[in-house]
């Protein structure tokens, strides 16, 4: 297998080719991957056969012990590793996977748990033919870097408290293109799986808030990140909460600056593997009635444990 490292004409990212998923990567591929990575911070893995679950496992797993996603979610899988980022009903209405089509703000995986993303794999089984969503990315190195040295000198101290209450639902309500009764039947898909799981005693693992550095130093590349979203840290420690408030919506529009921002459109069969930590991303909606099928994995990291 012969890895090819294309960079993207774009903030941030670079396209992979000659991956094949039946072999297992290498000591020499993981560390060009991993190296490609810390530079590019995302990386499109185009043209390749569809991996099975088992690969898809096997590939994320060099990267690091994996995240029990579908857990998380509630979900019913014989591999709790793989989130069915998906928006099938089975014949009961139950959303098979994470269940909606909604547009999501800007985000860092898992950054609700105090064991967070820190590398995250996504792939297109199947993208709607019409209008597509994107998936927006943008860098927190840069983000960091941009910052005036007196903000930096601020920050860098301080702690921000994440969470994922409301999340869907506020997506929900935000979602372009979508009324409220689209988003009243997306609340509903969410019932019936919490429903159904009741009924077969699944239990749903509590998700709790965590609190964060608002700065960390990236494990791999020793490099400081700005760890905070829009989608989902509620507030700087610390701090008044109107001056948090506005320190939130001040970083997210310097992060999130259009100039700073890679638009992927998907490619059925893309796999984008993204460095979690150092980056933010959102999803645009789509049409309902659409389907759109991803597979998502997601290495973890406990930065609480590096800080002690
Ligand atoms: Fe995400």
């Amino acid at each position: 297998m012969t890895l090819k490292i294309t960079p993207l004409d774009a903030p941030l990212g670079a396209i992979v080719s000659g991956w094949q998923p039946s072999q297992a990567l290498s000591t020499k591929h993981y560390a060009s991957v991993k190296q490609a990575l810390a530079q590019y911070h995302l990386l499109v893995f185009r043209g390749h056969q569809q991996p099975t679950d088992q690969q898809l496992v096997q590939f994320a797993s060099k990267f690091g012990n994996l995240i029990k996603g579908s857990k998380w979610f509630g979900d019913v899988d014989q591999i709790p590793e793989i989130l069915r980022v998906n928006n099938l009903l089975d014949d009961a209405g139950v959303p098979e996977g994470t269940g909606a089509s909604t547009s999501l703000e800007w985000h860092a995986d898992y950054s609700y748990v105090p064991t967070v993303g820190k590398e995250s794999f996504l792939e297109a089984v199947k993208i709607p033919a019409v209008n597509p969503p994107q998936t927006c990315f943008c860098s927190q190195y840069s983000a960091f870097e941009r910052l005036p040295e007196a903000t930096k000198k601020l920050l860098r101290p301080l702690r921000a408290y994440h969470s994922i209450t409301n999340y869907p639902a506020a997506s929900a309500m935000n979602a372009m293109n979508q009324s409220a009764a689209e988003a009243d039947e997306i609340r509903a898909g969410f019932k019936a799986k919490q429903k159904r799981n009741q009924q077969q005693g699944i239990k749903r693992t509590d998700i709790p808030v965590a609190e964060h550095p608002v700065v960390i130093r990236h494990p791999d590349t020793g490099r400081e990140i700005l760890y905070v979203s829009k989608g989902i840290t509620r507030q700087i420690l610390g701090l008044p909460e109107e001056e948090s408030s506005d320190l939130l919506k001040e970083l997210a529009a310097i992060s999130t600056a259009p100039d700073y921002v890679y638009a992927h459109d998907w490619q059925q069969g893309d796999m984008v593997v993204f460095d979690t930590l150092g980056t933010l991303h959102r999803r645009d909606a789509w049409d309902p009635s659409a389907a759109r099928v991803m597979r998502q994995l997601s290495s973890l990291w406990t930065p609480e444990a590096a800080a002690s």
